[in-house]
C-alpha cells in the first residue's frame, strides 16, 4: 500500500508538472510517438500471446484502452503527460498469463493483477509515480486502497471499464478509433 507521503508526491507531480502549464488539450503526435516506441519492445509484444475479454489479445485490449484514454482527455480538453499516459495504459495489464490457465476466479484476478502487472512492468522500465499509479489503480474501486491520484490514472481507470464492457458484450475487438475520429479522417482525405 502507498503511504501518505508517496500519495502527496503523486499529487504534487500531477498538479505542478511542466505538462500542466500548457493550456490546450493533449498532444496527439507526442502520444502516438510514445505508443510506437513501446510497440518496438519485444517485452510489450509478448501481450499478443495472451487472451483477454472474449478472445481479444491483451495487446489489442491495452491499445484500445490507451487510445480511449487519450480521446477522453481530448474530449475533456485536459492537458496530460502523454508519455506517462501511453506507458501506464499499455502496461496496465502487463500480468502475462492467461486467466483461465492460472486458475484464478474473477475476483482474485481482479484484485491481484494490477500488482502483478506493476511488478512485471518494473522489470522492463523505470516507471515514475504517475505511471505506477495508473497501473495500480486501474481496477479501482475494486482495489480500494489504490485510487487514481492523477488525471492520467483516472482516464485509464474509466477507459478500461468502457473497453472491457465493449469487448465482452459487443465483441468489438479493435476500439482504437471512435466513430468521431474516423469521420474526421474521412473529411481530410
Ligand atoms: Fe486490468
Ligand atoms: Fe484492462
Amino acid at each position: 500500500m502507498r503511504n501518505d507521503r508517496e500519495n502527496q508526491q503523486v499529487g504534487r507531480e500531477t498538479a505542478a508538472g511542466p505538462e500542466r502549464e500548457r493550456k490546450c488539450g493533449p498532444d496527439r503526435e507526442k502520444f502516438e510517438r510514445e505508443l510506437d516506441r513501446l510497440m518496438e519492445s519485444e517485452g510489450i509484444l509478448k501481450m499478443q500471446t495472451f487472451v483477454q475479454h472474449s478472445g481479444n489479445s491483451t495487446l489489442q485490449h491495452v491499445r484500445n484502452v490507451a487510445w480511449r484514454s487519450f480521446y477522453l482527455a481530448e474530449r475533456l480538453g485536459w492537458s496530460i503527460d502523454e508519455k506517462a499516459l501511453a506507458r501506464g495504459a499499455i502496461l496496465h495489464d502487463y500480468y502475462l498469463y492467461n486467466i483461465r490457465e492460472e486458475g484464478l476466479g474473477p475476483y482474485r484476478h481482479g484484485t491481484s493483477h494490477p500488482a502483478k502487472a506493476l511488478e512485471n512492468a518494473e522489470k522492463l522500465y523505470r516507471l515514475n509515480l504517475r505511471e505506477k499509479n495508473i497501473i495500480e489503480s486501474h481496477m479501482w474501486p475494486l482495489t480500494l486502497f489504490h485510487p487514481p491520484l492523477c488525471r492520467e490514472a483516472l482516464l485509464v481507470c474509466l477507459a478500461d471499464k468502457y473497453c472491457a464492457a465493449n469487448e465482452m458484450v459487443l465483441l468489438r475487438k479493435n476500439l482504437e478509433k471512435p466513430r468521431r475520429v474516423r469521420r474526421q479522417e474521412k473529411q481530410h482525405e
